[in-house]
């Protein structure tokens, strides 16, 4: 790799930081920096996945993507499913760009092992419900690190995903493609049915609301929508390489107008992270569209695509305002004004670990500038708008509205040298062994939280990646599929029950395909904080008891809980006809202990071939706790097609 030559204006920036010991040492150049903690970073995704070589996470299944090593304070030795195809779409396209292996890994072999790890995971079910028969296990957050499932409450589903997946897989299959022209059948074998299950999720189910990438806010996050508009749009495109159909990508030009008709806001200037959410009191400035418009990019794409380039001008506002947000906010950043680079984090109310910048984010803040500069570059051209002005303003001053042909140059050597800030930022708060943690102590500049988070290892490279005018393969942001967007948006879904089935030949298990009905358990109950609600049944998903602490688990959702209607629920999957017999289990996390009703209550599932979803609607029985308020009326029946 050649590194540009390091700038003067870097070291303005960087001395304007408090010197921390144990940060990098200032005579170190960013280059110097750059080309060790690359290395370091490759290394450091891989160690962190199981059956590597030279791997750091023993206790994990071959394929499966740590998060990070950390057991304690966080825990995170789970597998996430972002997390996961994130790391793995960056190791892939670094197969792509021609790095065959790293230390003893060939990175082939570690997408194969991706490959039978996600297969697995797809059948297992889960809290978020099974693979059949309407695919609601798909959206599982996260798996312990051996592919087991997790328990224990959490925000469930995460739509973003199956979406994720979905595009990672086709990026392995164009890796298997550029070395061999005639795969299509294998690639269709073993890959389509893996990438056709995320793609019925994502049909099926992008306009419900779920979970957002911090696994907070319940709602409908730019971040995920943007994930699933891009996973349909190359799910059509992939779909008439292989020969195949994809009813459920014929959604793309409605996820297209929901993306476009909702989410920006015109007076604050930015694009707002998350609608139809749980959190009204946040003001939505977010590194979630920053992030999207990163898994957007596509180097051949216009910055008017309907999928939001990193040149976009509405991106590069929110890229404003977010930075802003945090430049008073963190003590280290000194209120350092632009066109000085500050740290950043997820969003300005962020309290996880009191709130700090992130080194995810302070390099995705590097690598959407870069994505955007060398899109500007490739066109010839830079039109700054209204919206844009302001951010051009901040590290051009003389920038004004108009298209400019003559100078493009200057800006996007402005822009570099801005996205270089971040970069060099990192530098300073990167420990001499170059582990990059989830979090930089706000006032210290210590690291904090996740030690070795592989999903920040990761950002390094793809940041640097751009940065060096390494871009992955188009992925079709350009194409008429991807800015068909639709004239008037509706609220559709494309109905996918009975469709899912688990992807053999990329080795998943055989999960039977039984007739099943669906029953939403519902319970009214007041809850104190550290109080969790499980339901226990005779029937396989609710753990097949009715008094077992060990068989406790099927953890109940608060996504509808309110003050006036603390409504408790869950929605599951069992064999149709047959009658359940199930209890409620309160589960208090401060002393781990497990309250069983002492009733056992019925449901009586539709039987084969009915379209009813049967819900109950309960009121707590545990002793000494109950509901008074009013028993919210209770819908009869849903009439939706669940079955075959
Ligand atoms: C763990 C999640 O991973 C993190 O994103 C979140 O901020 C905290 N839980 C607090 O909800
Ligand atoms: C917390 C982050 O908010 C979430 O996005 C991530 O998936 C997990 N940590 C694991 O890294």
């Amino acid at each position: 790799m050649v590194f540009k030559a390091i700038l003067a204006a870097l070291a303005v920036v960087a001395s304007a930081h408090p010197v921390l010991e144990n940060r990098q040492s200032q005579s170190q150049s960013l280059e110097e920096y750059i080309a060790r903690q690359f290395n370091i970073s490759l290394e450091g995704a891989i160690r962190n996945i199981g059956g590597a070589n030279n791997n750091i996470v023993e206790a994990a299944g071959e394929g499966f993507v740590v998060a990070s090593p950390s057991t304690e304070a966080p825990n995170y030795f789970f597998t996430w499913t972002r997390d996961s195809a994130l790391t793995e779409l960056m190791l892939i396209d670094e197969l792509i760009f021609g790095t065959e292996s790293v230390g003893n890994n060939s990175l082939q072999v570690l997408a194969e092992q991706y490959t039978t790890a996600q297969a697995q995971l797809q059948t297992v079910t889960n809290p978020s419900g099974a693979l059949w028969p309407a695919g609601q296990g798909l959206g599982e957050p996260k798996f312990y690190s051996n592919g087991t499932r997790f328990n224990g409450a959490w925000g469930r589903p995460q739509n973003d995903g199956p979406a994720l997946r979905a595009s990672t897989f086709m990026e392995i299959a164009e890796a298997i493609f550029q070395r061999n022209p005639n795969a299509a059948t294998i690639v269709g074998n073993v890959y389509w049915p893996l990438i056709y299950n995320d793609l019925l999720y994502v049909g099926q189910y992008w306009n419900t609301t779920s979970y957002d990438l911090w696994e907070e806010v319940n709602g409908n996050s730019f971040f995920t929508t943007t994930a699933q508009h891009r996973a349909l749009v190359q799910g059509s495109i992939w779909a008439e390489r292989l020969n195949r159909t994809c009813e459920p990508c014929q959604q793309a030009p409605q996820i297209a107008c929901f993306l476009a008709n909702n989410f920006w806001n015109e007076t604050g200037g930015y694009i707002l992270a998350n609608i139809n959410a749980n959190q009204v009191t946040r003001s939505q400035i977010n590194a979630d569209p920053i992030l999207a418009a990163m898994h957007a990019f596509d180097i051949n794409a216009t910055c008017d695509a309907a999928a939001l380039q990193p040149c976009n001008s509405r991106i590069l506002s929110s890229h404003k305002i977010w930075v802003d947000s945090f430049r008073d906010l963190y003590p280290i950043n000194d209120n350092a004004t632009a066109p000085a680079a500050v740290l950043v984090g997820r969003y300005s109310e962020d309290v996880y670990y009191n709130g700090n910048p992130w080194y995810i984010t302070t390099l995705a803040a590097a690598e959407l500038l870069y994505d955007a500069a060398a899109q500007f570059s490739k066109q010839g051209s830079v039109t700054i708008d209204e919206t844009s002005l302001p951010f051009w303003q901040d590290i051009y001053p003389d920038a004004q509205e108009g298209t400019v042909t003559e100078s493009v140059d200057s800006l996007v050597t402005a822009m570099t040298d801005y996205a270089d800030g971040f970069v060099s930022l990192v530098q300073q708060y990167t420990p001499p062994n170059g582990t990059l943690n989830e979090q930089i102590n706000k006032t210290t500049g210590e690291p904090v939280s996740a030690i070795a988070l592989t999903w920040s290892y990761a950002a390094f490279v793809t940041a640097i990646e751009r940065r060096e005018g390494n871009f992955p393969p188009s992925w079709g942001a350009n194409s008429p599929t991807a800015n068909n967007v639709a004239n008037m948006c509706m609220s559709s879904s494309y109905n996918a029950t009975t469709q899912y089935s688990p992807a053999l030949a990329a080795g998943a298990m055989n999960v039977t395909e039984e007739c099943e009905s669906e029953v939403i358990f519902q319970l009214l109950w007041v809850t104190g904080s550290g109080e969790n609600t499980y339901l226990v049944g005779n029937t396989s998903i609710l753990g097949n008891t009715l008094e077992d602490t060990d068989n406790v688990i099927q953890v109940m959702r608060t996504n509808n809980y309110t003050d006036p209607e603390p409504k408790w629920f869950v929605p599951a999957w069992v064999p149709a006809g047959v009658p359940i017999e199930y209890k409620y289990v309160l589960l208090n996390s401060t002393d781990n202990s497990y309250t069983f009703e002492n009733v056992t209550r019925y449901a009586y599932p539709a039987s084969c071939g009915n379209n009813t979803v049967v819900t109950t609607l309960d009121t707590g029985s545990f002793p000494g706790r109950s509901y008074d308020g009013p028993l919210v009326e209770q819908p009869d029946v849903r009439s939706e097609v669940h079955f075959r």
